[in-house]
């Protein structure tokens, strides 16, 4: 796996997951990466990565529904393995937009395994980053394992089922060699503010209302971002092809309890307020079909590949707002909409 196509490189994970792989992984290798620099993208979070790998490093700004263009790209490049995040990913723009998450998540993974497959064999590898979310709700008992049917509730969760389904096909089908992650909800920097943890985080520094859906008792998985991307490596170097493997912290936290958490860790290392910011907690209109509960069970990962989560909750979440509070740049270069300025005078 010499030369990695990762598409979706600018986004929270796939930034985090490039970054990983150039400063900690045995990875001497080149990366290109395929991003349509959406509103979820900031090619800014890889800047350093550019400046000091940037003979290895390359980024092409292409939509993954645009056939023609990825095509050429990929006979232009030579590609060895493709580590596929690209995705629309908010569950909340999903109800208001469902379309885009068609497009981008079924018809854009489509065509990038119908493209690997015709390089007949020179793609030794396609991953695909997918989500807990498909499994459905949990009730108060049980975990998801890789045998867990499918039931996903939201036009998000449905588009990566079907997009997951897409790449097990080309699997059976067509034996492109394919390897698929399902993973619980990542925490951890570059993440852009419109998930819980970084919306939190921000809202509470600027004093703002601290908005928790429903009753807040919905329980979610955490799972520090440089864990999950450790994961994702070694299933690419060992995991079987074929094979599903589920990725979660065992780290099940009740939204409301996530929340109290961060007004206390933004009290305590952005100086307090004339009151504790928990008294910014206001509970608001529940999420229309909104999964009570996810819960991984990653015993095969563990025990096939001997990996592990190494940052628990309290200090990946310590870690996370440390991160927030010390890059106010990139904080408010999102905030204030200057990333996408950047983008439009640096890619038109
Ligand atoms: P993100 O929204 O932060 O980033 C997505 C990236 O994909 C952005 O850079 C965006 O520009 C790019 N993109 C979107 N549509 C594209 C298109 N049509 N062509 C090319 N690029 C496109 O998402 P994330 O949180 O980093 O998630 C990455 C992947 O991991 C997704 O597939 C998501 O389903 C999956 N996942 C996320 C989590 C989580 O908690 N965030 C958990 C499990 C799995
Ligand atoms: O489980 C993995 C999934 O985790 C990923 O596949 C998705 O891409 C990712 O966005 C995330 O989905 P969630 O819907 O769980 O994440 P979100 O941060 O939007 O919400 C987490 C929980 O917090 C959820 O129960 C809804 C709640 N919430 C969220 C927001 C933004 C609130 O209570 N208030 C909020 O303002």
């Amino acid at each position: 796996m010499k030369n990695l196509l990762v598409t979706g490189g600018c986004g929270f994970i796939g930034s985090n997951f490039i970054r990983y792989l150039f400063t900690e992984a045995e990875f001497n290798g080149a990366v290109v990466n395929v991003d349509k620099l959406t509103y979820a993208a900031n090619p800014q979070s890889l800047a350093d990565i550019e400046r000091v790998f940037g003979a290895r490093y390359r980024l092409y700004p292409l939509d993954i529904c645009d056939r023609d263009k990825l095509a050429q790209l990929f006979a232009e490049t030579q590609i060895d393995a493709v580590c596929h995040f690209a995705a629309e990913s908010h569950v909340d723009r999903s109800i208001a937009w469902p379309d885009d998450f068609i497009q981008a998540n079924i018809i854009g993974t489509y065509n990038l395994l119908e493209i690997s497959r015709q390089t007949k064999g020179q793609v030794e590898l396609f991953h695909h980053v997918s989500t807990d979310e498909v499994f459905g709700s949990l009730g108060r008992e049980g975990y998801f394992t890789e045998e867990t049917p499918y039931r996903p509730n939201s036009p998000y969760s449905a588009s990566k089922a079907a997009s997951d389904h897409i790449v097990r096909a080309y699997f059976k089908t067509y034996g492109l060699p394919v390897t698929i992650s399902n993973c619980s909800n990542n925490y951890g920097p570059y993440q852009f503010p419109e998930k819980l943890i970084p919306l939190m985080i921000i809202n509470a520094l600027e004093g703002k209302p601290l908005p928790v859906y429903g009753d807040g008792k919905n329980v979610r998985d955490w799972l520090y971002v440089r864990d999950h991307c450790a994961a994702i490596w070694r299933i690419m170097r060992n995991g079987r092809r074929g094979e599903t493997y589920n990725i979660g912290g065992r780290s099940e936290m009740e939204n409301i309890t996530v929340v109290e958490m961060i007004a206390g860790l933004v009290d305590e290392l952005a100086g307090s307020r004339s009151k504790p910011r928990r008294e910014l907690i206001t509970y608001v209109t529940d999420r229309p079909g909104h999964d009570r509960r996810y819960a991984i069970d990653s015993t095969k990962i563990e025990t096939e590949l001997g990996w592990k989560p190494e940052e628990s909750f309290a200090s990946g979440l310590q870690k996370t707002v440390e991160w927030y509070l010390s890059n106010a740049a990139w904080v408010n270069s999102v905030r204030t909409g200057e990333y996408q300025e950047w983008i439009r005078r640096h890619y038109g």
